[in-house]
């Protein structure tokens, strides 16, 4: 065990190149450097156009061994992962999302001349699902009805995550983790990834796909993901939003971002 730490990275220089451990007392080095981890986790970013090319199975495989051993409450391990590589059925799954997101456009998109109407329908789904009616899905919708957003973004691969509903205390969690296990996995390979839950569309207001991967009880669609060789470079440091931290210690309360 020590720690795994990263010099800075030149341009086309592998990461593992860099890597170094260090031994665990050494934690002033630590204060001027990121480790391993760290450096794909802040430099990891959704990728959104891949090349054509096919990842090697075995990498696939690998990225699922990640998400295969992340923690999970009880280590009810609440999931399970369906790998897509056929171009047809990457491109099924697309179209039965964009005609659900047509259908959901149609009926709640009220912000055309005219179509106010909508408004009642559109306020009470947003009650009903506050979480998937949110502005920013919102918008997402209307641009995959209207071609303007690609689900996958042209990957080869394709994973599908399905939670088993049974799973103790937060099933879905537990997925998240399991998800981002994966993720950073791959990032750290070299791929590039994005989350995609839009496909939810497709797996939760239709049968066909369900039926399709034999999907019954006790499993759910949760999200999927899109895994392929990035085609431009996104990867970076992207701003975030710094949160108010209360941190207590000796007595006092501090406030930390
Ligand atoms: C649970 C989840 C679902 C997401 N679904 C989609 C999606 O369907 N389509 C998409 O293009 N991006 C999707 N994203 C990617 C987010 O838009 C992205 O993570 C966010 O904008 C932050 O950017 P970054 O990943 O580059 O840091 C999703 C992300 C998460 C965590």
């Amino acid at each position: 065990m020590g720690i795994h730490i990263l010099e800075p990275i030149k341009k086309g220089q592998k990461v593992m190149e860099k890597a170094k451990i260090l031994p665990m007392d050494d934690l002033e080095q630590l204060k001027s450097s990121f480790t391993v981890t760290e450096e794909v986790i802040l430099k990891r970013r959704s990728v959104r156009l891949y090349k054509k090319k096919q990842v090697p199975e075995f990498m696939i495989k690998r990225i699922l061994e990640a998400g295969r051993f992340a923690p999970s409450a009880g280590n009810c391990q609440p999931w399970k992962f369906v790998v897509v590589r056929d171009p047809e059925i990457i491109q099924g799954i697309t179209e039965t999302t964009v005609k659900t997101a047509k259908i959901f456009k149609a009926l709640i998109d009220y912000r055309q001349p005219g179509k106010r109407w909508k408004k009642p329908i559109a306020n009470f789904l947003i009650r009903m699902k506050p979480n998937d009616m949110h502005p920013t899905p919102f918008g997402a919708v209307t641009l995959l009805a209207d071609g303007k957003l690609s689900l996958y973004h042209g990957a080869p691969t394709v994973i599908l995550l399905f939670k088993d509903v049974r799973g103790i205390g937060s099933p879905d969690l537990d997925c998240g983790i399991a998800g981002q296990n994966l993720v950073l996995a791959a990032h750290s390979m070299g791929l590039g990834t994005c989350w995609v839950s839009f496909a939810k569309l497709a797996f939760e207001y239709t049968n066909k796909w369900k039926k399709y991967f034999n999907i019954t009880y006790p499993y759910k669609f949760l999200t999927s993901f899109s895994v392929g060789w990035p085609a431009n470079n996104p990867d970076g440091m992207v701003a975030r939003q710094t949160h108010a931290i209360d941190w207590y210690e000796n007595g006092q309360k501090q406030v930390i971002y």
